[in-house]
């Protein structure tokens, strides 16, 4: 008798809870209502479906242990939620062709965003604060005119291309452990971000402002190709801890590094044809792999320079031989050694322009032909021998 009763509610309390977790697919309204009246919390994923009603409201669960997804959906056009606040997992918007409305004034925590392939999206409703905790950001091939609600702090990775309307990212990030990548968005592009303290890799293209005042370490490599910035300034940046590349900046016509002391890779300035002088370089005193440079110079002073560890390669279309005079000095041949690779110092090539790769050229050993500007020269088993010969120096 006792039992018989039990049983019916004790599945009922079974049903309920299973709906709380594991995988989750919505594909109306209804399906969201049912899972948000009985789930604040939500231990899984929870799928958006394929063909759904156009407006979509979760409110009410506030939390997503898993993913949120919402792939290939050709109908939603409202995606809303007064509650979510946390999603654990990867929270993925992508190919959602009508989709206009993004509403989660809660939402501060993800795990992995994805944002690609939103042509009807324009605006993010998203906080205040907005989106303060994320690992990964990545918003790619957009309508978004403003990355407002976007307020991540410390990220491995950012990447935000491909979006055509974004011209203004302004951001209080501080640090990114992986990557931070802006390329191929609004021609106008102006990317501020103030209080950026260190990035693991910077790969900036297509911007007209990029300001970075704060920024005092790249513990990787920087690449800055194809912009449209007339300077570039990181006045603040003393390391790298790998490459640093200009390549392609048509407008480029200074370039500010007047506390970088150390370049751990390779020093790649190629192609920016409106650069004449190198001058706020003043303390740049070793470069870990090869030096390439090869533009329009008539002037270029590196006073501080006595290591670099691969070759040394400058090409300038005008005559720059008295400064080719002053780095001869540097060489293995001319005397210093600073220079350890092969030194090759040349005025009024005409052609300089048309040689962007990071390989440097001109007849050296093998081994110096392997010396590139963006890849790893670092020669160890000389660099051995040199901390070798240091230490027993000491003793
Ligand atoms: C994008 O979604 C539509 C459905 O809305 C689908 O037909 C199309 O194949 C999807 N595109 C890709 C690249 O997956
Ligand atoms: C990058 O360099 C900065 C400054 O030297 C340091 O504080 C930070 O921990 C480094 N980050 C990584 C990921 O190595
Ligand atoms: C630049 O570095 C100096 C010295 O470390 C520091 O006092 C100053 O606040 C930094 N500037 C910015 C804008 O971070
Ligand atoms: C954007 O930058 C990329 C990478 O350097 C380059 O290939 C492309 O031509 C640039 N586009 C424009 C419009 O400058
Ligand atoms: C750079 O030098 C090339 C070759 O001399 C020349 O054709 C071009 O006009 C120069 N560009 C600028 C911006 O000075
Ligand atoms: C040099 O940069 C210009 C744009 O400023 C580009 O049109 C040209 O293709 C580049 N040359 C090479 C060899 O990359």
């Amino acid at each position: 008798m006792f039992v018989k009763h039990l049983i019916p509610v004790l599945a009922a309390i079974g049903s309920a809870a299973a709906q709380c977790k594991g995988t989750a697919t919505i594909n109306s309204q209804a399906d969201a209502d049912g899972i948000a009246r009985s789930c604040k919390t939500y231990s899984g994923d929870i799928v958006i479906g394929k063909q759904t009603d156009s407006k979509i409201d979760i409110s009410g669960i506030s939390k997503i242990t898993g993913d949120l997804t919402v792939l290939n959906n050709g109908q939603i056009l409202d995606l809303t939620s007064s509650d979510l606040g946390e999603i654990g997992g990867t929270f993925t918007l992508q190919n959602l062709t009508l989709l206009t409305s993004l509403t989660l004034p809660s939402l501060e925590k993800v795990d992995t965003l994805l944002f690609q392939a939103l042509p009807a999206l324009a605006t993010l409703t998203i906080g205040p604060p907005g989106i303060t905790e994320a690992k990964s950001v990545t918003i790619t091939d957009t309508f978004l005119e403003s990355l407002a609600g976007i307020n991540v702090q410390n990220v491995e990775t950012l990447d935000v291309n491909n979006n055509r309307r974004l011209s203004d990212f302004s951001s209080s990030i501080k640090t990114v452990s992986k990557v931070l990548k802006v390329s191929a968005n609004n021609r106008e592009m102006t990317l501020t971000l103030p209080n950026l303290a260190w990035a693991a890799n910077l790969e900036i293209a297509n911007v007209t402002t990029f300001s970075v005042p704060s920024l005092a370490a790249v513990n990787g490599s920087a690449r800055f190709d194809s912009n449209f910035f007339e300077k570039f300034s990181a006045p603040n940046l003393t390391k790298t801890d790998d490459d640093v590349s200009f390549v392609g900046n048509s407008k480029l016509a200074e370039i500010d590094f007047s506390s970088l002391t150390i370049i751990g890779g390779g020093l790649l300035i190629a192609n920016n044809t409106a650069l004449k002088e190198i001058k706020d370089f003043q303390k740049l005193k070793t470069v870990g792999g090869a030096l390439k440079m090869r533009g329009n110079f008539t002037k270029i002073e590196l006073p501080s320079l006595n290591d670099v560890k691969g070759a040394f390669d400058i090409s300038s279309t005008t005559d720059i031989k008295d400064d080719c005079d002053v780095f001869q000095k540097l060489s293995r041949t001319g005397g210093g050694g600073q220079i350890q690779g092969t030194f090759k110092c040349e005025s009024d090539n005409e052609k300089a322009n048309e040689d962007t790769g990071s390989g440097t050229s001109g007849g050296g050993s093998s081994s110096d032909k392997k010396d590139s500007a963006a890849g790893v020269v670092f020669n160890t088993a000389l660099f051995a021998l040199s901390a070798f010969a240091g230490v027993s120096m000491l003793l």
